[in-house]
């Protein structure tokens, strides 16, 4: 198929003298004593050119300006001075033909180095940015990661199927996308915010082991790890135990990384079960890469006036006494940010304690019960309950370990976080709604029978370096315990029929025992590219305000077409 011998990143001194056809982009042109030297660009690399005046073309070497594709026929010499930072950089090609294929405009961002154009611009212009070669790597990987996850899954005995676009709102806890449907005005299809229910269908029909590449739609606030579409490999299987599809995922996580990265992982993974987590980590998904674990006073901080009736957790940070004013000031604002209600510190050099809380501190016992030496700072989070203390706390730890640089990028931490609350209360609604999605299984069948906020279900997290990378859960297979647990979220009949009336009658069918996993591809290939911004493993993003700014979606179209969807009436034409 190739029309041209060589890559650009393919040519070595072992060519030498080889007449060879190369095609590519000009990523730069020199003119040096007469001769014209090109760099020319593929997505493999650089190949240097040189263009010597009594060429044919050599009139037309001198109009080349960058992205012009060109085609060159030519002989592999030893270069005069060696570029070491090159894998063709021994050798150049004098050129004998030239053929330019396709002019180019200035492009409006630099294509052949990085360059700190407004990530605005390079989203308008993607198609040149995804042409650098940076991007070029991020996208490469991607499809490597994605076709070696494939792989594991099928050698597992994994059936890929696929599953609509066009479905019902399945409640995964983001807002839905909707599509209003032309012959049913007023009715709209929802895009799947995964594809749950369909996933568990296929268990009901006898698929035991499914899996799916599934793009997947929430619209909710973005994030630097968070799109409106991303990509999931949703997993389910059948006669499963969480145990079952833990082994799993931690076999394709121990496969992938050998072959994608020549890294060995160690099995099994650390687990932590959500309440071991908040206590040391004050996040239900924390990043194990460094200490500074969160702790309780064992002496109660009651004495002090404005921590009389307040939740106290801390956390020491060894050497941390150097922190400024304006650090602890931002700590405390991260603190705030995280439902915490404020921040108290302490340091501890030369044998005095100084800090926003020291003077109740008087007498030495203190400094035996935090073990303090030398140069520690001790920071206290305060609020009025556990888990938004514990929260907050998280949030100032992740803060601190930034900021003293403990975090390295070229470790991984693999965690399972397991024994999630089935449920939590929304103030908001003031009803409980299912923490995970209300098709998750609680630990024993009669729990629903009892406290709702004790709960604990049968679901589990994967979490790496801080980073939530997937999610799953053994399901309800019974339709009577599915309606239950819809009735404890506080749904009526009318509406359970309504929107899951299908489900509820699947279920009584003879469904066996399943459960499943959703990995975030997008988020792993960040994590294993070390990027800490999703928009950079993923084609063509959206940026943070929700929009294509290259095709300028979402868009107004024509009234014809909202007349047809029903959402305009013809006289408002
Ligand atoms: P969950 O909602 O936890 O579970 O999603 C699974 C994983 O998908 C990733 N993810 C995202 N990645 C990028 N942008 C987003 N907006 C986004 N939202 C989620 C996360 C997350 O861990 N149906 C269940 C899975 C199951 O129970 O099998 C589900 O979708 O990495």
């Amino acid at each position: 198929m190739r029309k041209y011998t060589h890559n650009n990143n393919e040519l070595t001194l072992k060519n030498l003298n080889e007449e060879v056809c190369l095609k590519g982009w000009v990523s730069k042109r020199r003119n040096l004593g007469g001769l014209v030297f090109v760099d020319l660009r593929d997505r493999f690399g650089i190949t240097q050119l040189v263009i010597k005046p009594d060429n044919p073309n050599y009139n037309d070497a001198l109009t080349l300006k960058n992205e012009y594709v060109i085609e060159v026929k030519g002989k592999v010499v030893e270069r005069e001075s060696k570029n070491k930072e090159l894998q063709t950089g021994d050798i150049e090609v004098v050129v004998s033909k030239l053929t330019i294929l396709n002019v180019a405009e200035q492009p409006p961002i630099a294509v052949s180095y990085d360059d700190n154009s407004l990530e605005d611009t390079r989203l308008k212009y993607r198609y040149l940015d995804l042409r650098r070669p940076k991007q070029q790597h991020y996208l490469m990987r991607r499809s490597s990661i994605t076709q070696t996850i494939r792989n594991y899954l099928i050698s597992k005995g994994f059936y890929e199927l696929d599953t609509p676009i066009l479905g019902k709102s399945t409640p995964e806890g983001a807002r839905d996308f909707l599509v209003p449907s032309r012959l049913y005005h007023g009715s709209y299809y929802a895009l799947p915010q995964s594809p749950q229910i369909y996933k568990q269908l296929f268990m009901v029909a006898g698929f035991e082991k499914y899996f799916q590449i599934a793009k997947c739609f929430r619209d909710e606030d973005l994030r630097s790890d968070r799109q409106l579409e991303f990509t999931q490999v949703d997993i389910e299987a059948s006669f499963v135990e969480e145990e079952d599809i833990r082994d799993l995922i931690e076999g394709l996580f121990v496969d992938l990384f050998k072959k994608e990265m020549n890294i060995t992982l160690t099995r099994p993974f650390k687990k932590l079960t959500f309440k071991e987590a908040m206590d040391l980590y004050g996040s239900d998904k924390p990043d194990l890469r460094y200490g500074l674990t969160l702790k309780d006073p064992k002496t109660s901080l009651a004495f002090i006036p404005f921590l009389e009736d307040k939740v106290v957790r801390y956390i020491k940070v060894e050497g941390g006494a150097n922190f400024t004013r304006r650090e602890l000031d931002a700590l405390t604002d991260e603190a705030k940010k995280n439902h915490g209600e404020g921040l108290a510190f302490l340091k501890y050099q030369e044998g005095k304690l100084t800090g926003s809380i020291s003077k109740f501190f008087e007498d030495n016992d203190y400094i035996k019960e935090y073990e303090l030496a030398n140069d520690d700072l001790l920071l206290f989070v305060f609020g009025k309950d556990y888990l938004n203390v514990s929260n907050a706390l998280g949030a100032v730890r992740r803060s601190v370990a930034r900021s003293l640089d403990l975090v390295k990028d070229d470790e991984y931490a693999f965690l399972w976080v397991v024994d999630f609350p089935l449920f939590e209360y929304d103030e908001e609604e003031k009803r409980f709604v299912a923490r995970h999605h209300p098709f998750t299984s609680p630990k024993h069948k009669d729990d629903l029978d009892g406290n709702l906020e004790e709960v604990l279900a049968k679901a589990y997290d994967i979490v790496l370096n801080g980073y939530e990378i997937g999610g799953g859960s053994i399901r309800i297979h019974n339709s009577t315990l599915q309606q239950k647990m819809f009735k404890a979220l506080g749904l009526d009949k009318e509406t359970v029929n309504q929107r899951f009336g299908f489900l509820i009658e699947a279920l009584s069918y003879g469904t066996p025992p399943h459960g499943g996993i959703a990995l975030g591809l997008d988020r792993i290939i960040m994590l294993m590219t070390h990027t800490a911004n999703i928009k950079d493993v993923i084609a063509f993003p959206k940026t943070q305000s929700a929009r294509d700014l290259m095709m300028n979606a979402p868009d107004k179209v024509d009234l014809v077409q909202e007349i047809e969807l029903g959402l305009k009436k013809k006289e408002e034409k």
